[in-house]
């Protein structure tokens, strides 16, 4: 018969050994697990090579493009091939969870870890990390799903609070979250350092337990960010089963007073103690090796479908390899290609894009100054390499602007001024502005963070060896101040207003009608696409799209739904498909819809929109090319009671007209009594002197007009009455 374990050894197993291993409790038959940052690269600390804060040097791994670059593929298998070689490498390393993926929704272009989220969209976001989430944990690896939640920027990201609202919360930063938990049941989900309107994270139950377990079903273990547990036992009880790093002795005494005062059931305890032991029974089959080569190769396959073509004035890209190119910029030589913090990886081998260009065309080189001036002035074509520095952008701490570095800005006007066919190349892992140079250039190739392989990808895809297949991931702005959440980030004294709602990136951009440089969807290829024949549904769009172009490309066709209400997006993304066709070659595409593409959240649930959506198919969330309508019946009507409001008295087709009738002229000058007391609760409006009397017969009308078969027929033949009385309108 095992022991029965003591409290205070089981309070022992909820905080960790040490910075990435838990604690054993042989009694129960739990093993000690160990975990390591992702999400793009295994990023594991040798033995006795740690440190104090788990950043320092780390075994040489794949490191594959950041989730910045990853995004605009827009290919979830892609990214769940690269979740199997992780966990490959998990295996060898004997890693049981890899922290990753990370989803945070990208609120502002500002937030310096941007470059390891996907996307301004919480549907992209949660297509791609299931993707990884899949594909990792399908080699037995478990996945930690991360930040939950709303952990949008890394000023004060321990203690700010994200003063957020729940309809909010619920349609644009916890989807992603919801998705992935509900389709591939990751191992464990990370909560994140900030507070919740108040709240830690760590210590959140509403999101912890009734939410993330009671509301989606989420069966494994809440493992805190590390550090993020500011009382252990209030954190346990709210549902967060891992506190790590370890060890917290602090911590286990607080879990063993708190049992012992009853103030922490034991049976909670024990609850938790469960869930890891259940975590701890995972073990991934060990493997000796991984193909060092293979996972290369797929590092590339990775970067040259994140490569997102943003101008190609007159066709000059793709080069001809028969010709000279200068290639500028240091950036080509000493490739940045991850960001900074605890996702650093070492890379196993580092491509950079100067060699591979020398390798495919006559090729001459210059980091930037007045050599490489001249060198633009006498030459053929350009290929201009610049971005942001890593100091630019980090976790820890966020950006303050959208500009390229002043010496790169100079670099770019002088070199387009010296050669009108300059191709300008971009490294960057938050958004930057194009401007002022934009239109002084043929060509744009946004290149995000790129991986180990960036540099080869992105050479193949300059002289056509690849087709551009990538689509942005978040929308290119203008300027900062045209950003949504430009008032509001990165807040103050704590506290950050989530003020502009859900209406963050696209979402805004396009219900506000602010332009951008280049809108959420967009990328060119090297062919062109033609869109016919769509046929939508509540349960998809169906369309057939056509390479119309002389050579093979990718295309990503965008399912966008505008939903008839005023106060939401002008169009949310609701579903995309991608297709590789071959010139010539057409194909018929179904992109599936769900009630939720027609939904949104209303108080205390997901409710339909009743009315006539749009669904519409887009190129970009700007570009739409074709669009259809589904009408949605909404929500069975609430029953009127006497605290309905007077909007749902008009509403109703018995109460309504009469209504209407009785208060016809009721106000001088055209302005409606009714549609002033609109927002009023009847109970309400009955306590002014005189009103509650005249209400009274209102309260006999209550049966008739709940009762679903008169209401019907009364809705019936209001429609019949109306449609005459408009044939009868003079002609
Ligand atoms: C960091 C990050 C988290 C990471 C963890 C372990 O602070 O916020 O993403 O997995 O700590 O390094």
């Amino acid at each position: 018969m095992e022991d029965t374990p003591s409290v205070e050894e089981k309070a022992a197993i909820t905080v960790g050994l040490d910075t990435w291993h838990t604690v054993a409790l042989p009694a129960l038959g739990i093993r000690s697990i160990e975990m390591a940052d992702g999400p793009h690269g295994l990023r594991q600390q040798a033995e006795g090579d740690g440190d104090n804060l788990g950043l320092g040097n780390s075994v040489p791994a794949t490191c594959f493009p950041p989730a910045t670059g990853l995004a605009s593929s827009w290919n979830a298998d892609l990214v769940e091939r690269i979740g199997r070689a992780l966990g490959d490498e998990c295996r060898v390393a004997g890693i049981d969870v890899l922290l990753g993926p990370g989803v945070n929704i990208k609120r502002s272009p500002l937030c310096g870890r941007n470059f390891e989220y996907f996307s301004e969209d919480p549907l992209l976001s949660g297509r791609l990390g299931a993707g990884w989430v899949h594909g990792i944990q399908s080699r037995g690896v478990g996945a930690s799903v991360k930040h939950f939640a709303a952990n949008n920027q890394e000023t004060a990201r321990m203690t700010v609070s994200a003063d957020v609202d729940e309809a909010t919360l619920r349609e644009l930063y916890l989807p992603a979250f919801e998705h992935i938990v509900k389709t591939e049941k990751p191992r464990t989900v990370m909560c994140s350092y900030n507070r919740i309107n108040g709240i830690p994270a760590a210590e959140h139950h509403w999101l912890l337990t009734d939410v993330l377990r009671t509301e989606w079903g989420f069966d494994g273990a809440v493992v805190s960010d590390w550090g993020a547990v500011e009382h252990r036992a209030p954190a346990l009880a709210a549902g967060t089963d891992l506190e790590m790093p370890g060890p917290q002795r602090g911590s286990v005494d607080d879990v063993v007073a708190a049992v012992s005062s009853g103030e922490l059931a034991e049976s909670v305890l024990d609850t938790t103690v469960a869930r890891l032991a259940a975590l701890a029974a995972h073990r991934a089959t060990p493997l000796a090796s991984f193909d060092e080569d293979a996972h290369h190769d797929l590092a590339r396959d990775a970067a040259a479908e994140s490569i997102v073509l943003l101008r190609n004035e007159g066709g000059i890209l793709p080069l001809d390899p028969s010709r000279p190119v200068a290639v500028i910029g240091e950036f080509a030589r000493t490739p940045r290609y991850q960001g900074a913090g605890s996702s650093q990886v070492v890379p196993t081998r580092l491509d950079n894009a100067l060699d591979a260009i020398r390798e495919i065309a006559p090729t001459e080189f210059a980091a930037g100054g007045p050599e490489a001036v001249a060198l633009a002035e006498r030459s053929e074509t350009v290929i201009l390499f610049v971005g942001l520095p890593p100091e630019d952008e980090s976790e820890g701490y966020d950006r303050t602007h959208l500009n390229l570095p002043a010496d790169q800005l100079e670099l770019i006007a002088a070199v387009a001024a010296a050669n009108p066919r300059t191709i300008v190349v971009l490294s960057n892992g938050g958004v930057v502005t194009l401007e002022p140079w934009h239109d002084s250039v043929p060509a744009i190739v946004e290149g995000w963070l790129l991986g180990q392989a960036g540099g080869g990808a992105m050479a193949q895809l300059l002289f056509g060896l690849r087709d551009p297949r990538g689509r942005l991931a978040e929308s290119i702005p203008f300027r900062l101040q045209d950003t949504p959440a430009f008032l509001n980030f990165p807040g103050a004294n704590d506290h950050v207003l989530y003020g502009e709602r859900i209406f963050v990136g696209y979402r805004y951009y396009e219900t506000v009608g602010v332009p951008v440089r280049y809108p959420f969807g967009h990328g060119l290829s090297y062919t062109t696409f033609d869109y016919a024949d769509l046929l939508v549904t509540r349960a998809s769009a169906r369309l057939t799209v056509t390479n119309t172009g002389t050579r093979p490309g990718r295309e990503v066709v965008q399912a966008y739904v505008s939903a008839p209400d005023a106060a939401r997006p002008r169009r949310e993304l609701r579903g995309f498909a991608t297709l590789d066709l071959a010139p010539g070659e057409s194909r018929t595409v179904e992109v599936p819809l769900d009630a939720r593409s027609f939904s949104k959240w209303d108080d205390a649930g997901w409710v339909e929109i009743a009315g006539d959506h749009r669904v519409e198919i887009g190129r970009s969330s700007h570009d739409i090319a074709l669009d259809g309508v589904v009408g949605i019946r909404g929500p069975r009507r609430k029953l009127l009671t006497l605290d309905s409001r007077m909007s749902d008295f008009l509403a109703n087709p018995v109460i309504g007209p009469i209504l209407r009738a009785a208060s016809a002229g009721a106000m001088d000058g055209g302005t409606n009594l009714l549609d002033m007391v609109k927002s009023v609760p009847l109970s309400r409006l009955a306590r002014f002197p005189g009103v509650g009397d005249r209400l009274k017969s209102l309260r006999l009308l209550l049966p008739v007009a709940n009762n679903r078969v008169i209401h019907f027929a009364a809705s019936f033949f209001r429609s019949l009455f109306t449609s005459r009385k408009s044939k009868l309108r003079p002609t």
